[in-house]
This record gives structure tokens, C-alpha cells and sequence, in this order.
């Protein structure tokens, strides 16, 4: 399963890529927003920093003004992904982008039924969002885990994309049930390098080195 890291901050970016972990990144217009940035700045600093997709979404409600859109973003960096919202134009938009051999990512995707229509519209990825749908009392993951069995059943090359990911707990999970791809706020991150073993077991080793080192001395 692939890493992206959901979020417009290049300091973020910067940090969780120096991890050596990242396989991309993925924005919105909220995330953007809180840049207060120009969105194709942002994007482009991104697209420097990051080898691998990144996801760029169009605000247009029109499948012409989202394709205009795209092709300016597109026009930032090879790597950008073009985000659309799963609706009749968005995925008009996609089949049109993907016959153009553009980078697609279907976002707002809340039940197995509208997987399969940007699965059919030739997305790249289809972006289910789990946390939101937990929000709801519904269950995230298990739309992840049937998106990912009937991709698989019916050979979709779309990827799932794991989305509104909210703890390490639903990163694993997402990987467990098939996701291709989970995207997660840097916080998630540092939830998940963190264990209290992993620290105490560190200290203890440093502590036994020193009174190693001693001994050779004395
Ligand atoms: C994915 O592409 C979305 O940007 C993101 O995962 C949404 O997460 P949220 O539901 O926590 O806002």
C-alpha cells in the first residue's frame, strides 16, 4: 500500500517526506485554504518537493470549467492528479482526461456503486472517505473493503484510494482490506512512528551503552 500525505503545508510535506516514506500527496480546497497562498503556487512547491502524485482538485461544478481547470493545473508539473468530485460532470471530466492521458482522482466517494462509475470513467484513483462516513455511525473501512474486493473481482485498474483516514488504527485496517493507496494528515504520521516500547527499549539501550563504555575504561 502507498503512503500519501493528506495536506497543502510544505513544512509538513517537507518533514514526513524526509522520512523516506511518501509516495505522494494529496490536497483539497479546505486544505489549500488554509495556505493562504495562491493554489498554484502551493501545488508547485509541492510538486518540487514531492516526486510522486500529487493531487490537485478542480472547484468548477461544470465538466468545461473543470476541464479548463485541469489543463492549468496539469500544465504545473507532470505529477499533478487532477481531483474531481464524483458527479455526473466529474466523472464526464475524468473520461475525458483519462482519453487524454491525464492523471485522475475521484474524490467524495461514499458508497460501492459510484466506485464502479469512476472505476467505468477510466479514474486513476477513486478516493472513498472513511472517517466521514464513521462521522455518520456508518463503517468506513467496510466500503474500503468492498470497493477493494470488487476492483479485484472485476479487474478495475482504478486504485482505492483510502481517504479521511483519522488514526494509525484505520491506516492498518485500510491496508488490511486491500487499499492501494492510504492518505493521512501528518498527524496520523507521528500517531504511527510513535510506541512507548519503542522509546523506553531505545532509552534502556543508550543507558546499557554508557555503563558498557564505563566498563571499558575502568
Ligand atoms: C482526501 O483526499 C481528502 O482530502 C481527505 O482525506 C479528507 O479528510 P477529512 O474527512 O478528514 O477532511
Amino acid at each position: 500500500m502507498k503512503l500519501f500525505l493528506d495536506t497543502a503545508n510544505l513544512a509538513e510535506i517537507t518533514e514526513i517526506n524526509g522520512w523516506g516514506v511518501l509516495d505522494g500527496v494529496t490536497t483539497n480546497p479546505t486544505l489549500a485554504g488554509k495556505e493562504k497562498r495562491a493554489f498554484a503556487d502551493i501545488i508547485r512547491e509541492i510538486c518540487d518537493e514531492v516526486g510522486g502524485d500529487v493531487s490537485a482538485e478542480v472547484v468548477a461544478t461544470d465538466t468545461d470549467g473543470m476541464l479548463r481547470e485541469a489543463t492549468e493545473l496539469a500544465a504545473i508539473a507532470d505529477n499533478v492528479v487532477i481531483k474531481l468530485p464524483l458527479t455526473p460532470a466529474g466523472l464526464s471530466a475524468c473520461r475525458q482526461l483519462t482519453d487524454r492521458g491525464v492523471k485522475t482522482n475521484v474524490t467524495l466517494c461514499f458508497s460501492a456503486p459510484q466506485a464502479i462509475l469512476a472505476a467505468q470513467a477510466g479514474a486513476t484513483y477513486v478516493s472513498p472517505f472513511a472517517g466521514r462516513l464513521d462521522d455518520i455511525a456508518n463503517d468506513g473501512i467496510a466500503l474500503i473493503a468492498e470497493i477493494a474486493d470488487i476492483f479485484r473481482i472485476q479487474g478495475y485498474r482504478t486504485e482505492v484510494l483510502a481517504a479521511s483516514l483519522r488514526s494509525p488504527q484505520h491506516v492498518a485496517q485500510a491496508a488490511a482490506v486491500g487499499a492501494n493507496v492510504a492518505t493521512l494528515p501528518a498527524k496520523v504520521f507521528h500517531q504511527m512512528v510513535k510506541h512507548p516500547l519503542t522509546d523506553a527499549g531505545l532509552e534502556r539501550f543508550l543507558a546499557d551503552w554508557e555503563v558498557y563504555q564505563a566498563s571499558l575504561e575502568a
